[in-house]
């Protein structure tokens, strides 16, 4: 079933923040145009869905950023500008790298307390803390990465759509993945009880509504030119390569990154209406720290390269 979207954002809250957070992705937008960079939009992480207004419980889902913080640093690597759109606390690009680590884990008070660096990084951590800090340092310096965080499916869409219509006027400079995982069901605004639900009145009986694919209007309305990249999550293998060309068929995108949940991070198949590709790891790889956005992000690439360069021919002509 498709719920219509066209009336959908009027009963959406505008979030707090949101003007200042378009105000940047906007200014970030025209600085890049003038640049001539490509850039893309990802997005990452999942959305929460609150139960009360006074929010004390929510839905939130699996997705821990991985796929869309490694994904980041790859585009960086190969020159883009990023939009990182993420999910407030899930991986970031580069620190990600010791996110299973507790900070105070990593440094060292010196032995001297009135040394000049009575703090130090634990010889252990070194090398790879200074290979991240540089990347990460040079990317910062270069205003390449504007990172902007969500927390709630309301957020999520208003700043989705936001981005996506700032991107509009670089029209196929720019590119949109969509690695987030975001809920297909919310509790519109005015059917959500205001306070904390009271477990006293006994069990939890509450129906939630379909929010509208957003694909459609960000295809067809937001930005007709960009080259937009969505992904497929399935459980059940059979069933992924048959939605993901459903999803191309009725959206008329670029490109489907269709993935099964328990192997997404050794396996992910490129889905066109051309042909579809596989890309995996071997066991190998994946104990020696590969990941499969180094291999993603180079396709990905190329297939944008040409698609841009097939527009300008249809304007040169
Ligand atoms: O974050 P990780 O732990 O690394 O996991 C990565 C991932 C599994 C989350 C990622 O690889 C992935 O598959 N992300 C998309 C998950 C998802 O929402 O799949 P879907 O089949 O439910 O949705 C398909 C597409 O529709 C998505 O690109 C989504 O952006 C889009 N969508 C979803 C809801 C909505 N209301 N409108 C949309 O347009």
């Amino acid at each position: 079933m498709e719920v219509d979207c066209s009336n959908f954002f009027q009963q959406l809250p505008i979030p707090d923040k949101f003007n200042e957070k378009n105000d940047k992705i906007c200014a970030f937008v025209n600085q890049h145009k003038e640049a001539g960079s490509k850039v893309v939009l990802i997005t990452s992480g999942g959305t929460t869905v609150p139960l009360e207004s006074r929010t004390v419980r929510y839905i939130d889902n699996f997705s821990q950023g991985t796929r869309g913080s490694a994904s980041a640093e790859n585009f960086l690597h190969h020159g883009y500008a990023v939009i990182f759109l993420y999910r407030n606390r899930s991986l970031e690009p580069f620190s990600r790298h010791f996110s299973r680590l507790n900070l105070l884990d990593i440094l060292e008070l010196a032995d001297d307390s009135s040394a000049t660096q009575p703090i130090i990084v634990r010889r252990e951590y070194e090398g790879k803390m200074k290979t991240m800090l540089l990347k990460y340092k040079k990317v910062m310096k270069s205003g390449r990465l504007l990172s902007i965080d969500f927390t709630t499916l309301n957020e999520y869409l208003h700043l989705l759509r936001a981005s996506v219509l700032s991107l509009r006027q670089i029209r196929q400079s720019a590119m949109v993945y969509l690695a987030a995982a975001v809920s297909d069901f919310y509790i519109p605004k005015d059917q959500m009880p205001e306070h904390k639900i009271q477990s006293a009145d006994g069990p939890l009986h509450f129906s939630l509504q379909l929010v509208p694919k957003l694909l459609g209007p960000l295809v067809m309305e937001w930005a007709p030119d960009a080259y937009v990249i969505s992904f497929k999550l399935e459980t059940d293998k059979n069933l992924l390569i048959r939605k993901a060309q459903e999803a191309l068929k009725k959206y008329r995108h670029q490109l489907v990154i269709a993935n099964v949940l328990e192997t997404r991070k050794q396996t992910v198949v490129i889905v066109t209406n051309e042909n579809n590709k596989t890309i995996s790891l071997t066991n190998e790889q994946l104990l020696d720290g590969v990941e499969i956005e180094e291999h993603i992000v180079p396709e990905l690439l190329v297939r944008h390269q040409q698609m841009m360069a097939e527009k300008c021919n249809e304007t040169n002509f």
